[in-house]
């Protein structure tokens, strides 16, 4: 399958293909856009991904206009993919995010998935749980479900023929303090998102025998 495939040709790309041929792409081409539409389309099956207690503590600030693009080249440390990705996701997550179980646990009430007992027993119980957490091991939980569904936006994009590459190297506390995000919010990642001008350098994995113990974990 070429990079430049239009995106309506790979929706049902097996899934194997989608994760044996995503790659990092730092150069993209810069005529390409992704509609609102369709990057709402991408979020929306990113947000798919499993959360602690559902809870879905990610939020995304989508950064696809021209100037935005450049103020957050330098706080990227001028990484190019920044400007020439058609936007650039950054993946946040809501410290206060308990705040939504109501909501959410009233969709599934709705949804006929839960009695309203069932929910507003389970909002009582997250609510007391998350208001006796340390601030250290919500932030921790908002890291592990951004991480989850930071993968999942980057297989949906490779599903639909664009490519992505996770970003870590930039300046949180600039990146915050520039686009004015309050503290509820912790910065996670930035993804950019575009199409290919070339193609992601392959990389090598560690074997899995490296990396996986069965019933016990290495002495060493
Ligand atoms: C948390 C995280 C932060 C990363 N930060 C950067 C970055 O700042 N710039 C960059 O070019 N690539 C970045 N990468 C991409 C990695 O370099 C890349 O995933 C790795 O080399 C494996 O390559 P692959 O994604 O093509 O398989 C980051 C990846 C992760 C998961």
């Amino acid at each position: 399958m070429s990079i430049s495939q239009p995106s309506q040709t790979m929706e049902h790309q097996p899934f194997f293909d989608v994760i044996q041929e995503r790659r990092s792409v730092r150069s993209y081409n810069p005529e390409v856009k992704i509609s609102r539409e369709e990057l709402v389309e991408i979020l929306r099956q990113a947000t798919l991904a499993p959360s602690a207690a559902n809870l879905q503590p990610w939020r995304f600030l989508v950064i696809d206009t021209p100037e935005l693009k450049q103020k957050l080249l330098p706080i990227a440390f001028n990484q190019q993919q920044v400007v020439e990705a058609s936007a650039v996701v950054a993946v946040l997550g809501d410290l206060e995010n308990i705040r939504m179980a109501e909501k959410i646990y009233g969709q599934a009430v709705e949804a006929g998935f839960m009695p309203a007992d069932t929910a507003k027993s389970m909002v009582e119980h997250y609510t007391g749980m998350y208001s006796s957490m340390p601030p250290e091991a919500i932030r921790q939980i908002a890291y592990t479900d951004g991480g989850l569904v930071s993968m999942q936006l980057m297989l949906v994009a490779r599903a639909k023929g664009y490519d992505t590459v996770p970003i870590g190297g930039y300046d949180k506390q600039k990146f915050m303090e520039t686009f004015r995000i309050s503290e509820r919010y912790t910065s996670i990642m930035l993804i950019a998102i575009g199409k290919a001008a070339k193609p992601g350098h392959p990389t090598v994995r560690l074997a899995v025998d490296d990396v996986a113990f069965f019933n016990e974990m290495s002495k060493e």
